[in-house]
């Protein structure tokens, strides 16, 4: 009698640190997958906005200095009349003079708040983050908010 036999074999060949790599990046895409849905879904902010206390929207912050880039239009605009507004000292970092002083402008006389400046700086260029850096570090006041709107990452780094 004629029997056929399939074998099949698949083997896998996997190297301790290879294994280790799929499993942390499989684990880190996972957890940012949650912590987005947790975090940044419509669900997500209408269950947060139950906590949400307007009357802390009010709270004055006079002493803090807050650095916002981005800030002579939208919302880097925005936030920093609303820092102003709550007494902080605000840095506008704005590339164009013009409408950089346009907005400080338009903040101080808004807000009554005269503790506004500008900085100018192009922020796609890393020589220019340097100097609004030194230029920053040289006032030897602390940065206790950064509002990165319109940066890279780096500007961060360097103040
Ligand atoms: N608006 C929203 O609902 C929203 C939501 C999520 C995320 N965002 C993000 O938030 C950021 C700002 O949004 P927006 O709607 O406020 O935009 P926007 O009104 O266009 O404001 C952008 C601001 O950034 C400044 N800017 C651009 N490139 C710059 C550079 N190289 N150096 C210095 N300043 C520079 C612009 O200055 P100039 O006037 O000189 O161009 C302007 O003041 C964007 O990255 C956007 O993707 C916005």
């Amino acid at each position: 009698m004629l029997q056929l036999q399939f074998e099949f074999q698949i083997r896998f060949s996997i190297t301790i640190p290879t294994l280790t790599m799929f499993l942390l990046k499989t684990w880190r895409q996972s957890a940012f997958g949650v912590y987005g849905y947790l975090n940044f879904t419509k669900p997500a902010f209408l269950e947060h906005s139950k906590n949400f206390k307007p009357e802390e929207m009010e709270t004055q912050i006079p002493g803090k200095n807050c650095l916002v880039t981005g800030a002579n239009s939208g919302i880097g605009y925005a936030t920093a009349e609303g820092l102003a507004q709550r007494g902080a000292t605000v840095y506008l970092v704005c590339r164009n003079k013009e409408r950089g002083e346009a907005a400080l402008s338009q903040i101080q006389t808004k807000t009554g708040n005269q503790n506004v400046h500008l900085e100018i700086c192009d922020l796609s260029s890393v020589t220019d983050i340097r100097s609004l850096a030194s230029r920053f570090s040289k006032k030897n006041v602390p940065l206790h908010v950064l509002v990165n709107f319109q940066s890279y990452c780096y500007i961060a780094e360097i103040i």
